[in-house]
């Protein structure tokens, strides 16, 4: 069957940042110089201290480096913010619109500057310096930009943690990181629904000794605990603030920021970004990805807790002084016409979104979206997950009136920036497809002994050589970070992902190949599932799986055991999906358990995890070689489990 080629929209290339000859070129001069590729680009930032030296990097295990302007400074709060006043002092910056409709804010470059450099004097006061971490544990508010711009204005390291995780998720990151400060607000908003911050945060805290201040930001009038002495409102504070703080010199190797992410063992990573090579890379990129130009409306649909948001709809945005729309909600709160409505009143031109939330939406069909004008949208965005061809046309057709180029960009929280993507002007789409290598990436595949595969082929995906965006480390353990992406393949770093590139050159990701599930776009360990699922006090063992599920993509199937003499009942299992939930978050919570009084081992007694997932995706058939097996009955009891299941649920 020959491909489904959507070209690029009539009259776009010629208007667009990067056209295909300008990416054919451009590409070429990256991967044969990218040393006077990124130096060029890095003049995107205003240095203080200009770099000399531009990289110094090698992927070999055994000595990894990854340095680049390592003898520039400069300060992040400057680029994002002071660069654009004062001739955008008074223009929107951030266009909030809160969860209830109707409840809205417009923040402009001023006003962002101002409780910037205030916040920054407040954190000062309390002690925070360069090089000292703060934990921000917000909703989807503007003070989220506030308060990583004030941090990193004094040279101090923001890590935010999503405000949908729990008190113990909150509680080990603030331990791993050594938070000096936490800034959290009374309660956040979704849904129709609030969620009590300020005390999970204090629930947090009680084991924290190294966190001495709490800045809480009233998001509401609704009360909320306060310890005096060590909580400050941050309206108070910001209040008595002086005006200006003189932002700190910073080293373009110095850390920007640390960000949490789950990976295949229990322990969640913080993956470390430092400052020169990461805005470089997060700028430039976020304009050419976006052909974003003066004038246009950018929303990204992200939490920001994660990466996502990070790069693309904050630091992007910001650096390129752009407009852009946050929004606190959900998409189907109050209904399911709720972004359509934003997208129509904020004028939206480009949209950067997640297919789990696009295969929600398309079930409610096309009424919700026709309620509104979208012909402001110009270019949209896909990221997190596959795109399946069908929410692929779905996006494309319903929300981009079929004139919109889709950029499905591919890339991790390590990789701090897109590493594959059509630049909509530049490269036809194809749907489901990841498209082609950002500038200076040099992504392959290669098979199992690690040998690249030339042309079309399928494997596991690795890139060469490195890029300013990347990760540098993970906090107080290099040698995981080692072990995890550099070791895998030499002189490569893995992705944990599998891809198969076309005759074309595109890519199209399979996903995890590591113990690793992605739940609506949000990555889980199986490992730190099991370990939560496994402390409460009935359950003997657990093994998780990622499932095929139509509209979070994979779906979280716990297999567990319970202790001696405990009765499998309903009220136990919902009792175990809760215990997960207070213990990670919502969004780790098992889709399905099913009971397993053993679980399929090898005579070594490692867990045969291929045989559980195939149970799990309903394939009962052929388990390959299954003579590791201790105890192969163990399998046949999985089997008929799940297919009784499945006959109860289908006679429900
Ligand atoms: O499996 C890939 C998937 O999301 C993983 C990275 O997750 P995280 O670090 O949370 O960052 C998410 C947003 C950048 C990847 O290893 N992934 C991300 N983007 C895509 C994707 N899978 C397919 N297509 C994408 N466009």
């Amino acid at each position: 069957m020959p491909d489904e080629i959507y070209p690029i929209p009539t009259g776009f290339a010629e208007r667009a940042r990067v056209n295909a000859e300008d990416y054919r070129r451009r590409y070429r001069a990256s991967i044969e110089n990218p040393d006077a590729f990124w130096a060029e680009e890095a003049k995107f930032l205003q240095w203080i201290k200009p770099f000399s030296r531009i990289s110094d990097t090698s992927f070999d295990a055994r000595d990894l480096r990854i340095r680049w302007f390592e003898d520039g400074t400069l300060n992040a709060s400057v680029n994002c913010v002071d660069r654009h006043l004062p001739g955008k002092a008074d223009c929107a910056a951030i266009l909030w619109e809160g969860d209830a409709p109707g409840e809205s804010r417009v923040v402009t470059w001023g006003e962002l500057a101002d409780k910037v450099n205030r916040l920054a004097n407040v954190l000062k006061s309390l002690g925070v310096a360069k090089g000292d971490v703060v934990t921000i544990y917000l909703p989807v508010i503007p003070e989220v930009m506030v308060a990583m711009m004030a941090c990193v204005r004094i040279g101090a390291v923001h890590s935010v943690v999503f405000s949908g995780f729990s008190a113990e998720a909150l509680a080990s990151r603030i331990a791993d990181a050594q938070a000096k400060v936490l800034v959290t607000a009374n309660e956040g908003h979704r849904g129709g629904r609030a969620h009590p911050l300020k005390h999970n945060a204090d629930e947090a805290l009680r084991d924290q000794p190294s966190v001495r201040h709490v800045v809480v930001i009233k998001r509401s009038s609704a009360d909320a605990p306060f310890t005096p002495g060590r909580d400050l409102w941050y309206d108070e504070a910001v209040a008595s603030a002086a005006p200006w703080c003189e932002p700190v010199e910073i080293g373009a190797e110095d850390p920007l920021f640390i960000l949490y992410t789950s990976g295949s063992t229990g322990k969640p990573k913080g993956l470390v970004h430092t400052t020169g090579g990461y805005l470089t890379h997060a700028g430039t990129s976020w304009r050419n990805i976006f052909d974003w130009r003066e004038g246009d409306v950018f929303w990204s649909t992200a939490d920001v807790g994660w990466v996502t948001a990070h790069t693309y709809k904050i630091y992007g945005p910001l650096l390129n002084g752009a407009t852009s729309v946050m929004f606190e909600g959900v998409p189907t709160w109050p209904d399911s016409s709720r972004w359509w409505s934003l997208i129509e009143k904020h004028k939206v031109s480009i949209f950067y979104t997640a297919p789990t939330a696009l295969r929600s939406l398309m079930r409610e069909g096309d009424g919700p979206v026709r309620k509104h004008d979208l012909s402001s949208l110009r270019v949209l965005g896909s990221v997190g997950e596959p795109i399946n061809p069908d929410a692929w046309r779905w996006f494309h057709r319903t929300i981009g009136g079929g004139r919109c180029p889709i950029v499905d960009t591919y890339w991790q929280t390590e990789t701090g920036a897109v590493l594959l993507t059509p630049l909509p002007g530049a490269v036809p789409n194809k749907p489901g497809m990841a498209g082609r290598p950002y500038f200076g990436v040099r992504p392959e595949v290669v098979d199992a002994r690690g040998a690249a595969l030339e042309g079309p082929a399928s494997g596991n995906l690795c890139f060469r050589g490195s890029w300013p965006g990347q990760a540098r480390t993970i906090l107080n353990d290099r040698e995981r970070f080692i072990q995890t992406y550099f070791a895998p393949y030499p002189g490569r770093f893995f992705t944990g992902d599998g891809a198969a590139r076309d005759e074309d050159g595109y890519y199209r990701i399979s996903g995890r190949v590591d113990d690793v599930v992605n739940v609506s776009g949000h990555r889980l360990g199986t490992v730190e599932l099991e370990s939560a699922i496994a402390s409460h006090p009935a359950v003997t063992e657990a093994a998780v799986v990622g499932y095929p599920h139509r509209v979070k993509g994979q779906g979280v199937f716990a297999y567990v055991t319970l202790k001696e003499g405990v009765a499998e009942t309903e009220p136990l299992r919902r009792e175990i999906m809760g215990w997960v939930r207070a213990r990670i978050g919502p969004i780790a919570s098992p889709d399905i358990i099913q009971w397993s009084p053993a679980l399929p081992k090898n005579r070594a007694g490692k867990i045969l995890r291929r045989i559980l997932a195939k149970v799990a995706a309903n394939d009962f058939e052929d388990f390959g070689d299954v003579s590791t097996l201790a105890e192969p009955a163990v399998v046949e009891d999985i089997v008929k489990r799940r297919q009784q299941a499945l006959a109860i649920k289908e006679t429900a």
